[in-house]
């Protein structure tokens, strides 16, 4: 991407967050990756917008509202104050935050339809669906449940069942009810509306292959361009909380058809509100860049659906869809049970937002890796990078120069190592540049390295004792100071709360990114206060119990409503939230079943993600003297890397069980309750293919 220094127009959102839910650490990777992107091309001087919504439409809102008593626009009215809220806190600062259900977002919907049908892009045709007669409304698949057709567990979701890994439709379940309601559904057919996606399977293989994903992601692509595409449906009938379909009584536009709808509409609401010419960023031939910041769950709908409505409707494409991973806590996925599912406000109620700001930078790459938040790993880097190196450089010089009189030397005994601090910006900008903000903040915290070797080298409160020696002080204090400027320079997009309060220190306009070029000479500042206090432990102690207790909260709330998350794809953060099962107590064996199971002591050697599960994970286990695949449960409380070379305990003789992604030799032993799921793990000294018994 270009780091040229001619003036660019970049437009760049993140995800619209759903409004039937908190923000939370998940949440905050992708808004703090979007920030600082943006706030890094602000300070490069480059015209740079970043706007947001909340995604409001669809049945989970209608049905929260219901529940709650409220209407669907007091609903979300009440949850984008309360997002908004976390934003701000977390320094997440959007040009424009707005709401797909805005007239903006109706008539961007509206014509972008009408000229998808005008082009022959949209069919229709009749579809069977589970109807709940008592709500009066069809049923989403995850809206059923009922008894597994093929193992006959019971409480099964309408289109997979979790314990064997079948798949089927609703009407296949025996004995379905709405979740809803409760009532038995009845099969009922009605019209649906189709996007006819298979009409751009060309056009997306050159757009995919012309660099505007990443390379992981292109991987992806090319195993669903070879499932084939589907048609997309886009309706949803009566009632449903959306916008209807012109031309299409009682059919609304499905959430998922106006939501990246939601990019151009709250780009048109800051248009209108600052002139901008919102055609110079979305006519077919622009030379404007978009950016759109999303999870690796919700490539298919940006990196498919969205180019090929927006080339079928005459608009122009995004220039880069920027993908990143999902954000595990101390190796595992966040969990509501161990207080690692915790939410922006939660957050921010403990510790400083900035701390974790600092934390995801420093860990940020432009893959799509999982990024793991350890929190003792985060303790000790914020306290040694941000408080011992970078604010104690400032605080070992600041007393000094105000000491003699609080103006900086008129000259600079440091020149040539200053003018090294500014030419390593333009490898820290290429670094921003292409989100490798790891690899920025590793330069970054070379220079604070060098600072403080040079502060420490040159001693000056040793000199300071001396007679005599006073412009000698003053020279590496002031130097000291110049090399923090440039320091906050960087660190600026990153930190802006700390930054903005190191300007009014350093008594500077800026520290936007050309301001590093001109030293501090002979230039008055503030007296110096602490910029920022170490981690405390304790507060993140007191911060997971907090979490723990919003579970709780939460849980009471949900008692008595049947209320499923949604018929959307969630972020994959949201998956992290699901509850762990219940069994039923086993009735009593003798020691003939029992001795029957043969138990091994297996070491997991890999651990993989199962595409389209969302509770699996494939394990490859070692036995000793043979290998084994295993698909378990466990999803929810371990992430892959947390469990690879670990040794575990197997069911060995069990029988071979086909799943719908692939087969299950044997199964892996875990304790589990509403609290969470627990691998057994034998002591020290175990080996593989050990007999457990
Ligand atoms: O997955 C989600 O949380 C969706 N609400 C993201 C929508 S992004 C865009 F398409 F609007
Ligand atoms: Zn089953």
């Amino acid at each position: 991407m270009p780091t040229t220094n001619a003036k660019r127009q970049i437009l760049v959102t993140s995800a619209l967050p759903y409004a039937n839910g908190s923000i939370h650490l998940g949440h905050l990777l992708e808004y703090i990756q979007t920030d600082i992107w943006v706030r890094f091309q602000k300070s490069r001087g480059h015209e740079c917008y970043y706007v947001c919504a909340d995604d409001t439409h669809g049945t989970p809102v209608m049905l929260r509202a219901e529940q709650e008593g409220v209407t669907p626009e007091q609903l979300i009215e009440r949850v984008s104050q309360e997002h908004q809220a976390d934003f701000a806190r977390f320094g997440i600062d959007f040009d424009n935050y707005y709401s797909t259900h805005s007239p903006e977002n109706r008539e961007h919907s509206e014509r972008i339809y009408t000229a998808l049908r005008e082009a022959g892009y949209i069919a229709t045709r009749d579809i069977e669906q589970m109807f709940d007669p008592v709500k009066g409304m069809f049923l989403a698949d995850r809206f059923v449940k009922g008894t597994c057709p093929k193992c006959g567990t019971d409480d099964q979701y309408g289109d997979n069942c979790e314990a064997c890994g079948a798949t089927y439709t609703p009407a296949e379940l025996i004995r379905p009810v709405s979740a809803i309601s409760g009532a038995t559904p009845e099969v009922r057919s009605s019209t649906h509306y189709f996007f006819r996606l298979p009409a751009f399977a060309d056009f997306l293989k050159t757009w995919i292959r012309d660099g505007h994903v990443q390379s992981q992601i292109v991987n992806k692509l090319q195993e669903w361009f070879e499932a084939g595409l589907n048609e997309w449906d886009i309706s949803r009938d009566a009632p449903y909380f959306g916008f209807e379909i012109p031309d299409a009584p009682g059919k609304y536009f499905y959430v998922w058809l106006d939501a990246p709808i939601g990019y151009l509409a709250s780009f048109q609401n800051l248009c209108e509100r600052e002139g901008i010419n919102f055609d110079d960023y979305w006519k077919k031939d622009s030379e404007a860049e978009v950016y759109h910041f999303i999870g690796k769950d919700i490539v298919y709908f940006h990196a498919l659906f969205w180019p090929a409505m927006l080339e079928g409707a005459g608009l122009r494409t995004p220039s880069g869809i920027n993908c990143h991973g999902f954000v595990t806590v101390n190796g595992a996925k966040m969990s509501k049970s161990r207080g690692t599912f915790i939410k922006a406000e939660t957050f921010a109620e403990h510790l400083n937002p900035e701390y974790l700001r600092y934390y995801f930078a420093a860990k940020l790459t432009p893959g799509v890796d999982d990024l793991d938040l350890n929190l003792e790993d985060f303790t000790n880097r914020v306290n040694a990078d941000l408080v011992g190196k970078v604010v104690n450089i400032a605080s070992r010089c600041a007393g000094f120069v105000k000491k003699q009189g609080g103006t900086l030397s008129a000259q600079c005994s440091q020149a040539d190592r200053l003018q090294r601090f500014i030419d390593e910006g333009d490898a820290i900008a290429e670094d921003f540049e292409a989100r490798e903000f790891n690899h920025a903040v590793r330069r970054i915290m070379a220079l604070a390295d060098e600072a403080n070797t040079y502060i420490a080298d040159a001693e000056p409160w040793v000199l300071a004792k001396q007679e005599g020696r006073d412009q000698e002080v003053l020279d590496i204090c002031s130097a000291g100071i110049n090399m923090f400027r440039q320091l906050m320079v960087y660190l600026a997009p990153i930190l802006p709360q700390t930054a903005e309060a190191a300007r009014q220190f350093l008594r500077v306009d800026t520290l936007d990114w050309e301001s590093r070029r001109t030293l501090l000479l002979d230039h008055p500042i503030e007296k110096f206060k602490p910029l920022m206090t170490r981690v405390d432990a304790e507060r993140i102690e007191q911060m997971m119990a907090a979490s723990r207790e919003d579970l709780v909260a939460e849980q009471k709330l949900k008692a008595g409503s049947q209320l499923g998350n949604e018929d959307q794809p969630g972020t994959g953060n949201e998956a992290a939230a699901e509850d762990v099962e219940i069994s039923p107590i086993a009735p009593e064996i003798g020691f003939d079943d029992f001795s029957k199971l043969d138990l091994r002591i297996a070491r997991i050697t890999r651990a993989e993600y199962v595409e389209g599960a969302d509770k699996l994970l494939r394990l490859t286990l070692d036995l000793g003297n043979e290998t084994r695949t295993v698909f378990s449960g466990i999803r929810s409380q371990y992430s892959p890397e947390a469990l690879e070379d670990r040794l575990t305990v197997m069911i060995a003789n069990l029988a071979p069980r086909k799943m719908r992604f692939g087969i299950s030799e044997g199964m892996v032993l875990a304790a589990g309750d509403d609290n969470g799921i627990y691998l057994l793990s034998p002591d020290a000294g175990a080996f593989p293919g050990m007999r457990v018994s």
